[in-house]
């Protein structure tokens, strides 16, 4: 999540890198009639370059699905991609619809429907927040628009565009390899949800959490995602950024879909349920009633979870498998 102390800096970057960028250039298969409307629709809200929105007073837990908030399928054109946070919040109107964003707009939802807040003196959330201000970066610097996705756009009347640019399924930016529920790019194309990898995460909550997924499944199922990569995928890289958000994701999903009711400050004893962990990351959905967390959450655990099976940063060389 963007540390309000670090949007200038993203500002800098922006207004340094703008000159010469296609007006589209992330929006990531809309047509241009999408395109438009959703330029159109922002017009107002984009500001050029972006102002960061104040910092929000956390509230505490509220329902968070609720009445002006209710999940709907998606609508031809709609955009959804790797980040099971944001889709959901798309899918609630936390974030508009159609998955092409602001800056600003996905710092307020991400409080507002989830409040997810970097700790502080917490290094790695610090290297989250840099690796989500350059992903930002790479969205659209002229509307100031970027999508959460990229190849995600469902047949409509006009036929995706094959070109696709920007957004957050851009490989090597920040989508990357040895995700939870996502295969890696070298198996084909943009990953989306994978019911074979999800399966294995409820194998392996089976085991270390009797039926769970809490801190320790957390350490191990991350430790196993690089494992597989590093036996299967001869292209496999797990180099900075995607060190820091492999694992920060691994305790996202830990840390921010369990129920503010339900949910504890006492580092470890989270516990997610397998319903609960499907419907956010395959169905982009609140479970009925859905409270947001108890007490403004980052990347806590991630130290842990790194902790539990030490490695290194690193790729298979030479595009061979197990030669990390
Ligand atoms: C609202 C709080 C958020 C939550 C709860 C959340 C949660 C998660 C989780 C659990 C994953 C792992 C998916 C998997 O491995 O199958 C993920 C991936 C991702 N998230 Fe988020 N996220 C949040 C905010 C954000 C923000 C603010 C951004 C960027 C602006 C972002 C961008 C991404 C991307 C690009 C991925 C894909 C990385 C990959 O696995 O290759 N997320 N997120
Ligand atoms: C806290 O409540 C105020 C007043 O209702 C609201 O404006 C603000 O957005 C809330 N903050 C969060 C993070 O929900
Ligand atoms: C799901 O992931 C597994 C393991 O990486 C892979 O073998 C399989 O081809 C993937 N399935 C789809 C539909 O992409
Ligand atoms: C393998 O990695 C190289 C270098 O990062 C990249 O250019 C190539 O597209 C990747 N191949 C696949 C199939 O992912
Ligand atoms: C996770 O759940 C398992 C099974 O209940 C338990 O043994 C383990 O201690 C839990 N992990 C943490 C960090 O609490």
């Amino acid at each position: 999540m963007l540390l309000p102390q670090l949007l200038p800096l993203l500002i800098v970057s922006i207004s340094h890198l703008c000159s010469g960028f296609p007006s589209y250039r992330s929006l990531a298969g809309l047509s241009e009639r999408d395109q438009d409307a959703a330029v159109e629709r922002l017009s107002t809200e984009a500001v050029y370059p972006p102002s960061p929105p104040a910092p929000m007073t956390y509230n505490g837990t509220k329902l968070v699905h609720d009445e002006a908030h209710p999940w709907k399928p998606l609508m031809a054109g709609d955009i959804r991609g790797p980040c099971p946070g944001l889709n959901t919040l798309a899918s609630h109107g936390y974030l508009p619809r159609d998955g092409v964003v602001t800056p600003a707009q996905i710092i307020t939802a991400a409080q507002e429907g989830e409040f997810w807040q970097p700790q502080k003196g917490i290094s790695y959330d610090a290297a989250l927040t840099a690796t989500y201000a350059a992903m930002l970066v790479d969205g659209n610097l002229v509307t100031n628009l970027l999508s959460i996705g990229g190849k995600t756009k469902k047949t409509g009347p006009d036929p995706p565009k094959p070109a696709i640019v920007g957004g957050l399924n851009t490989h090597d930016v920040f989508e990357g390899d040895a995700s939870m529920t996502r295969a890696d790019a070298f198996f084909g194309d943009i990953p989306g949800f994978n019911h074979t990898l999800f399966d294995q995460m409820v194998d392996f909550s089976n085991r270390y959490g009797e039926g769970y997924y809490n801190l320790t499944v957390a350490a191990e199922y991350r430790y196993h995602l690089i494992q597989q990569s590093i036996a299967t995928n001869p292209n496999f890289s797990f180099v900075f950024p995607r060190y820091f958000t492999g694992y920060g994701e691994s305790v996202l999903a830990l840390n921010l879909f369990v129920d503010g009711r339900d949910d504890t400050t006492v580092l470890g004893g989270r516990k997610l349920d397998m319903t609960t962990a499907l419907s956010f990351f395959r169905d982009s959905r609140f479970p009925p009633d859905f409270h947001r967390v108890s007490s403004p959450t980052g990347s806590e655990g991630l130290r842990e979870i790194m902790a539990a099976h030490p490695v290194r940063p690193g790729r298979n060389l030479d595009g061979k498998i197990n030669n990390y």
